[in-house]
């Protein structure tokens, strides 16, 4: 208590000792504290998992039971777990209710397409590790976050946040020659992932090259590398699994 009146929130500690409610208190249940008088309020704090009581002993339970065997590796924004998998999927689920043809989408739910691209390379730096290179084309758009400014090659975005991410590969969209010339040149096993919109929008919305986009993801499976669709500006296709497997799949959806 005393560190947290000289460090902490004095005024609020304050606020809580005028209105006699600062304790110290100890725990008779979940849902009732006592004070050093012997006196019992109930616990009405509720913040974050405080709504289920003061240690509640099924929560505690299931923390405990979570840190012993959960040893799985947490990525920032938390874009791989197996709880949100788990939400993911459980959403999936209700949404092919409605749109059977989902039912079987392997999506990577996420709030931005920013989002979903850094999610995306921290999956294929994951994936593969010693594969510096990102290749991507010009007049690409990815979002403006960190890695995915760094892979949308428009100096009015870019500029005035360089440096970037380095070992950024941008090709000509529209000149597959260039894609396998770049690839071979780098090395297939240098490269960790080719990003390419179906549709580019900041170069205007042009369909005209859709064949562009099938014959990049056609050479990009040949190769072996993980083809990710990312959002497309007409709809919201966001990743599949990444792997040469889901490559029908998640084509369908962009
Ligand atoms: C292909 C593509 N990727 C990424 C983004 C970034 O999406 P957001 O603005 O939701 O971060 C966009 C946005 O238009 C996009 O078209």
């Amino acid at each position: 208590m005393q560190l947290e009146t000289d460090f902490g929130n004095a005024d609020l500690i304050h606020a809580m000792q005028t209105l006699d409610m600062a304790g110290p208190f100890r725990a008779v249940s979940p849902w009732e504290l006592e004070d050093e008088r012997g006196v019992r309020r109930i616990n009405a704090t509720c913040y974050s998992a405080l709504p289920f009581g003061e240690r509640h002993p099924e929560l505690m339970e299931f923390v405990r039971e979570y840190f012993e065997h959960n040893r799985s590796k947490g990525l920032p924004q938390q874009s791989v777990s197996p709880w949100r998998a788990a939400l993911q999927h459980n959403l999936i689920t209700l949404l092919a209710r409605f749109s059977p043809s989902h039912a079987d989408s392997e999506i990577l739910l996420s709030n931005s397409g920013a989002e979903a691209v850094e999610a995306a390379i921290k999956f294929v730096r994951g994936g593969r590790p010693n594969a510096r290179y990102l290749v991507n084309f010009t007049a690409a758009y990815h979002g403006l976050t960190w890695m995915a400014l760094s892979l949308t090659p428009n100096h009015d975005y870019q500029d005035i946040f360089k440096p970037l991410l380095p070992d950024v590969v941008t090709v000509p969209f529209g000149r597959i020659e260039a894609v396998r010339e770049t690839i071979g040149g780098l090395g297939p096993k240098n490269v960790a992932a080719v990003i390419v919109e179906p549709i580019q929008g900041e170069a205007g919305s042009s369909f005209r090259r859709l064949d562009f986009f099938a014959h990049s993801v056609s050479c990009v499976a040949n190769t072996a590398f993980w083809w990710w669709p990312t959002k497309s500006r007409q709809g919201s296709a966001v990743p599949g699994t990444g792997s040469r497997a889901s490559l029908k799949a998640s084509s369908q959806t962009s």
